[in-house]
């Protein structure tokens, strides 16, 4: 019976068990099982045999609650640990005479189960029905099978608290982020958490028992072995690996310690974790940071190359529209003319690659977008790079709503990058871009014969800083900026198809320009004659274009530097101030703000090389200003200027001179 109970796990089991052994076994009637609660301090009834017949029912005697620090002989009991042989109730002051009453009982005995260190809770049994005495060697006997079910229950209780620890150890293993493997001696895994299930995209039915390092690149597992075998242990260690399914490349760390045991001998704990999102975040940060340095720079360089590039667009524009420009001359003009526009043209491409470009959309046609791209690229593609270029552009395509340098952008970028992929095999390269008109969209694509696009990188290929070019060669940016492009016009940009056998296509489609956007494309506005112009700025090569702009369109103008400028404002009846902003310590602002104090104040035209200044674009636009930046062709300003000589000025009072329709951006 003793090798039953010792065996049985269940308390409640090994209870019944005790009590039944205890009185048909040693020669009892009837018996109660009493149970120790240590928290609630109590004794309550767990369990009866042999009552039936009695006013006491097993559902009775389980809510019976006796608190351990009263004067009852059953607490008593519990407190000392010791058994009492009760032969004549009745004088036996401290015992509960409700509960004689209901059971009747004339003698009984009280045996506490004992377990090493606390007792568990008391057997009573009695001999009700034949009287017989309880003798010592019965007590004797109760208190030895007593104590072996304490053992029992001690067994019981420890197994219960290692299962509950091992399920907690589960679960926080489990559940940690990390990939957590227990490795034996000979480097075979013992334990393999969910995460490294997830991790190594093995099952840990598949991996126990099995080696781990085999699960690395060989190289390093190698040297991961090596640096265990040098130092004997492993923090940090980088190992690439494989993504699970996708077979993409991973950055794992790898920390491995060794656990000495007296029995199993040496093992070892082993933690990996993935940090590919981190080392993805981390490159971005310096690649972001690298780009805001860049921005910086560009932004001061386009500031300083805005100025002169102004003037030699506004000189050679002059030049081309004077009267009789030496034959001699023309060619040698035209070619001047083109090459400022595209440094023009450059310098806006960086200012844009730097900030949020304001778009200028207008109804273009996308075939001279791309003949203009190709012009700027062409060189570079068949001289230099060897590859052909192959047009098939649709005749008589609608126009598109968009900024023909921002469509002009997507097509340098796309170029690009097929040109990259050309050069990144073997063989004769070839680019084709064709445009047409389909289901009511202008349509555009760049086909190239190159590398292709590994398919587990054809989802990245729109997330910012996704590049697979060398570092310095690539920023990750240029499909990003270009999607963007496309579909702030309404469009989509594309991968239509990609491979090693294929090559490459990307296709543009926009919708085309809409009869709403024709206010847009609005002619200039006509010239406005016999006005008074004061020109500020303290680029003296500058001041002439201007002068001779205006002068050119009938009118008179004055120019000078900022001081003398600021003191010719007062005195002179102006219609037009136009001001340079950056010109020392004093500014565009001080002169607008002197101006717009005068009696009759004038229009305002801004000009400034200063485009990406925030305060500044928040000061224009706070005073609906129109500023047009540097450099600027003629159209621009003569435009600009015609429309502020436009707006008629206010004779009387000091009041602000209305600046509405002035073409502010
Ligand atoms: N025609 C193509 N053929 C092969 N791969 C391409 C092609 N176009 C784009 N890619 C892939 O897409 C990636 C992202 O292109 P994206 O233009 O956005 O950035 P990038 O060219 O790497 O850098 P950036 O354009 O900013 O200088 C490229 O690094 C390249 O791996
Ligand atoms: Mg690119």
């Amino acid at each position: 019976m003793g090798g039953t109970i010792l065996k049985k796990l269940n308390v409640e089991e090994i209870c019944r068990i005790c009590l039944e052994a205890s009185v048909t076994g040693l020669g009892f009637e009837r018996g109660l099982l009493y149970w120790i609660d240590p928290v609630a301090k109590t004794l309550t009834g767990k369990c009866a045999f042999g009552m039936s017949g009695s006013g006491l029912t097993e559902v009775n005697f389980r809510k019976r609650v006796i608190p351990l620090d009263s004067g009852d002989i059953l607490a008593q009991v519990a407190r000392t640990a010791r058994p009492v042989n009760v032969t004549a109730p009745g004088t036996e002051p401290e015992y509960n005479p409700e509960f004689l009453r209901e059971t009747g009982s004339k003698a009984f005995c009280l045996v506490p189960i004992l377990g090493s260190e606390k007792v568990y809770g008391i057997v009573a049994v009695d001999n009700r029905r034949s009287g017989k005495p309880i003798t010592a060697e019965h007590m004797e006997n109760l208190s030895i099978f007593c104590n072996t079910t304490g053992l029992a229950l001690q067994n019981a209780e420890l197994i219960e608290n290692i299962l509950e620890s091992q399920a907690r150890y589960r679960t926080t293993i489990n559940g940690t982020a990390d990939a957590i493997a227990g490795l034996n001696e000979d480097f075979r895994v013992t334990i393999w958490n969910k995460s490294a299930e997830r991790l190594f995209g093995v099952k840990a039915g598949d991996m126990l028992g099995n080696p781990l390092l085999p699960l690395f690149p060989p190289e390093e597992a190698r040297l991961l072995r090596a640096e265990l075998d040098r130092a004997g242990f492993v923090r940090d260690f980088a190992v690439r690996g494989r993504q699970a399914g996708t077979g993409a490349e991973t950055n794992l760390s790898v920390t491995c310690t060794p656990i000495e045991r007296e029995v199993q001998g040496r093992e070892w704990s082993v933690v990996v974790r993935d940090m590919t999102a981190q080392t993805r975040l981390q490159a971005q940060l310096i690649r972001s940071e690298k780009l805001s340095a860049v921005g910086q720079l560009i932004s001061g360089i386009a500031h300083e190359l805005n100025n002169p590039l102004a003037a030699v667009v506004g000189y050679a524009e002059l030049l081309a529209r004077s009267e009789k420009p030496p034959e001699s001359l023309k060619a040698d003009l035209a070619y001047i003319m083109t090459n400022a526009r595209r440094c023009r043209g450059i310098v806006s491409t960086l200012l844009n690659f730097v900030r949020q470009p304001q778009a200028h959309k207008t109804a273009c046609r996308i075939n001279d977008v791309i003949e203009d791209t190709l012009d700027l690229m062409r060189y570079k593609i068949e001289k230099t790079e060897n590859i052909a270029l192959v047009k098939e552009l649709a005749a008589a395509l609608p126009p598109v709503f968009i900024d023909p340098q921002q469509l002009g952008q997507v097509f340098v970028n796309c170029l690009s990058n097929a040109c990259d992929a050309v050069a990144a095999r073997t063989g004769s390269g070839e680019i084709t871009i064709t445009s047409s008109f389909a289901d009511g969209k202008v349509r555009a694509t760049l086909r190239d014969n190159g590398c292709g696009i590994d398919r587990r990188h054809q989802d990245s290929l729109f997330q910012p800083f996704f590049t697979t070019k060398p570092e310095g060669k690539g920023t990750g940016l240029g499909l990003v900026i270009s999607r963007r492009i496309i579909e702030e016009c309404g469009g989509a940009l594309t991968l239509l198809f990609s491979g090693p056998e294929t090559g490459t296509a990307f296709g543009i489609e926009l919708p085309p320009a809409e009869e709403a956007y024709a206010p847009q494309c609005a002619p200039a506005p006509g010239r406005v004659t016999g006005k008074k112009v004061l020109i500020i700025d303290d680029e003296e090569d500058l001041l002439p274009v201007m002068y001779r702009m205006i002068k050119g369109d009938g009118n008179a103008a004055e120019t000078a530097a900022p001081r003398e400028g600021l003191a010719r404002l007062a005195a002179g009846d102006y219609d037009l101030v136009v001001s340079d902003m950056e010109m020392g310590a004093l500014k565009g602002r001080d002169i607008y703000e002197a101006a717009m104090k005068l009696p009759s104040p004038p229009g305002f035209l801004l000009i400034t090389g200063d485009v990406l200044n925030p305060a500044l674009l928040e000061w224009i636009e706070q005073n609906n200003l129109t500023c047009i930046p540097k450099p600027f062709g003629m159209d621009e300003f003569s435009g600009a200027v015609r429309k502020l000589l436009a707006v008629p000025r206010k004779r009387e009072g000091g009041g602000k001179r209305s600046r509405r329709g002035g073409g502010g951006r």
